[in-house]
């Protein structure tokens, strides 16, 4: 926002905002000390869209570049492409200077470690089953955990546990709109923790994890990434919005879709999460997730020139 004050692009303020947190070692959702894949290797996905220009790049599955959303912008700005995944991203990216560096700190290597220890029980997740069959509970197996980390405190094995058995898809989507009217997005994450080396979510596709058309807005997503990608929800929201609908009502019904998909069964519903953003062109936005909290509701980020706030997301379902 203080990029945007300034007069900065509106991808330049976006893609820095979502730096912080990139290159913050105790996220472990994005960027540097994102929990990694199968192997042990964290591999990031992002994407951009400039709305001013209507261009979009994108980086799928790149290891070792703490910040895929500038290699995103430099797919974007250098060449005739929209994406470049894997070993060619992180090549891409070296030939403009950056350094490829080890992604994986201590804390999401013993994360890592203690999945590997936890595919030892029957709940354990694997990517080999339907999601909806995936993510059962169960209590922390403390005492093993104890013998096989002896040197590693108990919130901190209670933590990897729960990541263990509830991989995570942590992502941020960020939408910028200044006094113009110019738009801008970048969506960038980690992916889910544990995945088989190669996969890509909905992150760095242009329509799914982001979509924005300077006419009329811009969408995006965070949470169970092929869900996204089997609505295109990015594109569903905008367009959702080109033909009339408030920002809520357009992310409801990208919800909606996501849940059609499962024929509204809520027992199956009930392993996933999904989150929808929407940015429209005159400022109005809205944050919709399939399932409100347990307790507090689930909240977006907004800065609209003041302080920074949570707004609530509307939902679909309620927990508990
Ligand atoms: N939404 C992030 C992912 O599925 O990878």
């Amino acid at each position: 926002m203080e990029m945007l004050q300034q007069g900065a692009d509106t991808l330049d303020a976006v893609i820095a905002g979502v730096n912080i947190v990139e290159l913050d070692p105790n996220d472990t959702s994005v960027g540097y000390g994102g929990l990694p894949n199968e192997d042990g290797v964290p591999e990031l996905d992002s994407c951009v869209t400039h709305g001013p220009t209507r261009r979009c790049g994108a980086v799928g599955a790149i290891r070792g570049i703490k910040t895929p959303s500038k290699i995103a912008k430099l797919v974007m700005d250098h060449t005739t492409h929209v994406m470049i995944v894997g070993e060619g991203a992180t090549r891409f990216a070296k030939a403009y200077g950056y350094k490829e560096e080890d992604l994986l700190t201590e804390k999401s290597r013993l994360a890592w470690l203690v999945w590997k220890q936890s595919l030892r029980s029957p709940s354990a997740f694997n990517n080999w089953i339907s999601m909806d069959q995936n993510l059962t509970a169960e209590n922390v197996p403390l005492k093993r955990l104890k013998e096989a980390f002896p040197d590693v405190d108990e919130n901190t094995l209670a933590w990897a546990w729960d990541k263990a058995i509830h991989p995570t898809y942590g992502t941020i989507n960020c939408l910028s709109l200044n006094e113009k009217g110019e738009m801008s997005g970048v969506t960038t994450t980690s992916g889910l923790a544990w995945k088989i080396p190669g996969r890509v979510g909905d992150s760095p596709i242009i329509g799914a994890g982001l979509f924005l058309d300077q006419d009329v807005g811009g969408a995006g997503s965070t949470g169970v990434g092929e869900e996204n990608i089997r609505i295109a929800g990015g594109h569903t929201v905008v367009e959702n919005m080109r033909h009339g609908m408030h920002p809520k009502d357009a992310v409801m019904d990208a919800l909606k879709r996501v849940s059609r998909n499962y024929n509204d069964d809520k027992s199956k519903l009930a392993k996933l999460d999904i989150q929808f953003y929407a940015l429209r062109k005159d400022g109005e936005h809205a944050a919709g997730s399939l399932w409100s909290g347990a307790k507090t509701p689930v909240q977006y980020s907004v800065n609209d020139g003041g302080d920074s706030r949570h707004e609530p997301c509307v939902f679909l379902y309620r927990r508990g």
